[in-house]
């Protein structure tokens, strides 16, 4: 099996890719967590799906692949220059493009739980992780990558990721899978 043929790229993943170059924003998620994305997304049939840290949106388009008709996206960035990339290229009804701080709107966020959620900022990953996990529906699937050390990582974030894994696998609500494949990917799931 060869996992470096990546198919079924999502059309606007080109674009968005090239505008990305031109901002210099590297932190995009790549393509084979894109990949996983998509078919998880497909596992949600009718879903209501979150992502915190849109950047881009090149996991959106991804995301966005795999969902199906009736399902929804609720996408949170809040860099406007960013986010507006990501809105100008996905046309697209089910998806919600929200331009606001990550910590306040998991702060003040009332609204219906999720069933699946990509937590790809602090806010909703090594921030507010208890109230990201309340949002999250019994069987809700909850996915963060880039759990292997990367270069673009500050002096300490490996212990800070060490601590966040440990903290993932001690609680007996969830249940979590490590991949060490990709940029490092948990898959959890809550009872
Ligand atoms: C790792 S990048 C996300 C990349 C994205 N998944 C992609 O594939 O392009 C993290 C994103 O979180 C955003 N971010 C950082 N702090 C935030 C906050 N407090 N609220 C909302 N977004 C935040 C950053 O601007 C950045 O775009």
């Amino acid at each position: 099996m060869n996992d470096s043929i990546v198919l079924n790229i999502p059309v606007e993943y080109r674009k968005i890719k090239e505008a990305s170059d031109e901002l210099q924003f590297n932190m995009a998620s790549d393509l084979l967590t894109g990949s996983l994305l998509k078919t998880l997304a497909a596992s949600k049939p009718s879903g209501r799906l979150l992502e915190l840290g849109t950047g881009t949106g090149l996991a959106t388009a991804w995301i966005v692949a795999g969902m199906d008709a009736n399902s929804s996206l609720v996408t949170v960035e809040n860099n406007e220059l960013l986010i507006e990339v990501a809105r100008k290229n996905i046309n697209d009804s089910r998806v919600e493009f929200v331009l606001t701080d990550g910590y306040e709107w998991l702060k003040n966020y009332d609204g219906e739980k999720f069933d699946f959620i990509f937590a790809d900022a602090m806010p909703g990953k090594y921030d507010l992780f208890e109230e990201t996990i309340n949002l999250l529906n019994s069987g809700g699937l909850y996915i963060i990558d880039d759990m292997l050390p990367q270069p673009n990582w500050p002096e300490g974030h490996d212990k800070k990721a060490e601590a966040f894994i440990q903290q993932l696998e001690e609680r007996n609500d969830l249940l979590v899978t490590k991949l060490n494949w990709s940029t490092g990917i948990m898959i959890v799931v809550k009872k």
